[in-house]
């Protein structure tokens, strides 16, 4: 059925995943960020099977710290794409990593970069059919966090700037790339770097394409409908609850019997659920066990156990043992408590 494989010959898909995930610690010390599960699959998942289902399936991925698990996950789990794996051994930046993958990228490839821990909606068929290279903004409150776009009057990218004190725009990079040629691309990177033209000590994606800009090249801009940067404890609940919903489905309900069950909520294989009260908006992976637990707003790993605890907007990692107890109170008339 309708699968539409479009971009069969030229069309490669680059995806860095060599970050700490420092924000996510200390989940992040064993996991790397894009294997943490959301909504029932890792990060990374949302983002290959987006892409593959638009057509791309040759990818390059830039690993780094953790490299080996991202690497076990994605050749077990996706044997059909064809996958070449780069490893930065320096952080040198975003701009260095794209620059590392140029032995598996021709001169006259077309590529989409997609940022490893960002999930974006956007329409994919069109983007990756756009007549220019074309970056994915979506305006923000605070742009001085992202690479930051200026365009001029007939909608063209004229300036790029990463992390500027005083913002040109509020249109802000989302870490989705599409490059109508690489050769672009690398030449402008080639430059930067044999120059050592560093911002804040680091070769930059957003300098190599305003490097792109001066040298000729037009690049658009299309604004994405939503983007879940999963980089951060909130940004990351939130994903969940908004990914779980999506995929819920009201006619295949969870039946726990003895537990109730809220939807939207994820529960992975060969867990016990006892006497508790789960969801809404729960990941829990596979192998974990809950007793006597009130659980939402929660991701909780593989093989975890929860027991006599209520639980929300937590995050709890794999083979972890959270343990709490009842409350023992002596309480007279007329009181208040609040317990927030
Ligand atoms: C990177 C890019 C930045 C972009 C951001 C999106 O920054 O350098 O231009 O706006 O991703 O998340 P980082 O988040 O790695 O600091």
């Amino acid at each position: 059925m309708g699968i539409l494989f479009a971009y069969s010959v030229n069309m490669k898909a680059i995806i860095p995943v060599a970050g700490a995930g420092t924000k996510l610690r200390p989940i992040t010390y064993t996991q790397p960020k894009p294997l943490i599960p959301v909504a029932g699959k890792p990060i990374i998942a949302f983002i290959l099977d987006e892409l593959i289902r638009a057509g791309v399936h040759e990818f390059v991925f830039v690993i780094g710290y953790l490299g080996e698990k991202i690497k076990t996950y994605l050749d077990a789990n996706y044997q059909h794409i064809e996958k070449n794996y780069v490893i930065q051994g320096e952080r040198e930046g975003l701009g260095h990593a794209i620059y590392s993958c140029r032995e598996f990228i021709a001169d006259s490839d077309q590529v989409v970069i997609q940022l490893g821990d960002s999930v974006i909606d956007i329409d994919f068929q069109v983007f990756l059919n756009s007549k220019y290279s074309t970056l994915g903004v979506s305006k923000v409150h605070d742009p001085r966090r992202f690479g930051v776009v200026e365009l001029n009057e007939k909608s063209f990218v004229k300036k790029l700037i990463e992390k500027p004190q005083i913002p040109i725009s509020n249109l802000a990079i989302v870490g989705l790339y599409f490059i109508k040629e690489f050769k672009c691309l690398y030449n402008a990177l080639d430059f930067n770097i044999k120059n050592g033209l560093k911002t804040r000590g680091e070769y930059h994606l957003t300098d190599g394409l305003m490097k792109m800009v001066e040298d000729g090249s037009r690049i658009e801009i299309m604004e994405v409908k939503n983007w879940f940067d999963c980089g951060q404890k909130e940004n990351l609940l939130e994903t969940n609850a908004i990914m779980l919903d999506r995929n819920f489905d009201s006619s295949s309900s969870i039946d726990i019997p003895g537990s109730i069950i809220i939807p939207p909520v994820s529960i992975g294989k060969n867990c016990q659920i006892t006497h508790s009260i789960i969801g809404p908006n729960v990941t829990i992976g596979d192998d974990a066990k809950v007793d006597n637990a009130i659980l939402k707003d929660a991701i909780i790993g593989n093989f975890t156990i929860l027991e006599d605890i209520v639980l929300q907007h937590s995050i709890i990692g794999s083979d972890a043992i959270v343990k709490g107890r009842y409350q023992s109170y002596n309480i007279g008339d007329n009181t208040e408590i609040d317990m927030v």
